[in-house]
């Protein structure tokens, strides 16, 4: 039974101005053209769980190819057509992207058919989705706009605070949604219906993750690790088992909980600081994740989750410097370094390895230095460039390196921050009379 609501007054009043203009545009076009358009799935879906989300995904009944190109002449962008799937990227002149995709009896095969005479194409699209909470639409044509079409009981489910699918055998079809169902209801808040907990369990005895793709599982444990609360989902694929199902060196030990604790707690004191930087928050608790494992363990779990070469490459060099600075870091403050010595270490390391070197190591002073470095000293910037030594006459070669250093250092220690100092620095530098040579203990590891 389909439960009748106009959600146009919502939309209006929820929506910033050019969203909502875009939404009635774009009703409008399929008017003239034709063709029922509606908005569907998480925009509709956070709409009434008053989370902002302006991701907007259309379904036409209709040819959704020729509607997305229709659309990118009328709102002067670009359409990129994936003729396959009947789907369609509109990239708008301002960047934003729209999906569209077709919605067309004859285009599923579905294995438990309803009698799909019965089922209006919209219908049809809908029930092939994941969870009942993402299998809303809402019609965006003028003379029916704002019209929630609610086949499956969604509004209910919403209200009641819980995740369903939609049919016994949608974890069969796709075993991604076992973790999609824990990140969803992880991040509203959500209970996991009865039932749709049996089939999750089911189908893990079943073994069904075996058959997924190393790159269909990164991707969803990717989400997974930049949602708002990555730790809580991972308790809960730890009860389901999950971690263990798609590989045994994943699952959570006390030494992997406490150290994911901490990634935790910088993270939202990172987020605290309103950097302009933002960081792979993922890859900071992936890293966390993968404690504890040694390069070959590391291998084994970068090709189960199907890292091309490059990437293991470069997660497996991330583990490294990680792990040499945080040694060097120790040394630093053992040997009361100056502090231009802890910019030239951390300056090695991205943001996603400071932000775990910082989880890993509890040690408050340690966790300080890093902070330093983060908030103050990572934005130094020297007052000279190489053509001032130029101009002083300094031949062209390493010696130019050599002097730019020593004067970051000396910019850094706050002993040469203006201009002039720094260019009297780097005379005294580039005649000798004093050494450009980089402190020892800078010097290379063996
Ligand atoms: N979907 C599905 N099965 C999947 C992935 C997606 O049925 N394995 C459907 C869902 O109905 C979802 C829609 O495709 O609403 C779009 O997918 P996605 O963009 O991943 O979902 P959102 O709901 O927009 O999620 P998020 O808020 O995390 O972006």
């Amino acid at each position: 039974r389909k439960r009748e609501r106009n959600i146009a007054s919502l939309l209006r009043e929820r929506l910033p101005k050019e969203i909502f203009t875009l939404l009635t545009d774009i009703g409008e076009l399929g008017r003239d053209r034709g063709l029922a358009v509606y908005v569907v799935g998480g925009f509709v879906r956070d709409l009434l769980l008053h989370q902002p989300n302006f991701d907007v995904d259309l379904v036409v009944e209709g040819d959704g190819i020729a509607f997305a190109e229709a659309m990118a002449k009328a709102f002067h962008g670009r359409a990129k057509s994936h003729p396959k799937f009947k789907t369609a990227v509109v990239v708008l002149s301002d960047g934003k992207r729209i999906d569209v995709a077709t919605a067309r009896l004859e285009y599923y095969e579905y294995p438990a058919a309803l009698p799909t005479v019965e089922l209006s194409s919209i219908k049809m699209d809908l029930y092939r989705r994941d969870f009942t909470i993402n299998a809303l639409a809402v019609h965006l044509n003028p003379e029916r706009f704002g019209e929630l079409a609610d086949f499956f009981g969604a509004q209910r489910d919403i209200k009641d605070r819980v995740v369903r699918v939609l049919h016994s055998l949608s974890f069969v079809e796709d075993p991604t949604r076992i973790l999609r169902a824990i990140r969803f209801s992880e991040r509203y808040g959500f209970r996991i219906g009865a039932q749709t907990e049996r089939l999750i369990k089911n189908a893990l005895q079943h073994n069904f993750f075996h058959k997924l793709s190393g790159a269909r599982l990164f991707h969803e444990i990717s989400l997974i690790l930049g949602e708002e609360n990555p730790l809580s989902c991972l308790r809960r694929m730890q009860q389901y088992k999950l971690l263990s199902a798609i590989h045994p060196l994943l699952a959570l030990d006390t030494a992997k909980e406490t150290l994911l604790t901490a990634t935790d707690n910088v993270i939202k004191w990172y987020r605290l600081l309103y950097m302009e930087q933002a960081p792979r928050i993922w890859l900071v608790f992936f890293l966390g994740l993968c404690s504890g494992l040694d390069d070959e363990q590391f291998a084994t779990i970068a090709n189960r989750l199907g890292f091309t070469k490059k990437m293991l490459a470069e997660l497996g060099s991330l583990r490294h410097a990680v792990r040499k600075t945080a040694h060097r870091l120790y040394n630093w403050e053992y040997l009361k370094l100056p502090v231009s010595e802890l910019y030239f270490l951390l300056n090695g390391l991205s943001l996603e390895g400071l932000l775990y070197l910082m989880a890993r190591n509890p040690k408050e002073s340690i966790q300080k230095h890093i902070s330093l470095y983060l908030t103050k000293l990572c934005d130094t910037q020297i007052e000279i460039t190489g053509e001032d030594l130029q101009i002083m006459g300094v031949e062209p070669g390493p010696r130019y390196g050599r002097i730019l250093r020593a004067v970051t250092a000396a910019a850094v220690d706050g002993v040469a921050v203006s201009r002039e100092r720094q260019l009297e620095l780097a005379g005294r530098l580039a005649r000798g009379e004093i050494s450009d040579e980089p402190p020892v203990w800078d010097a290379p590891e063996a």
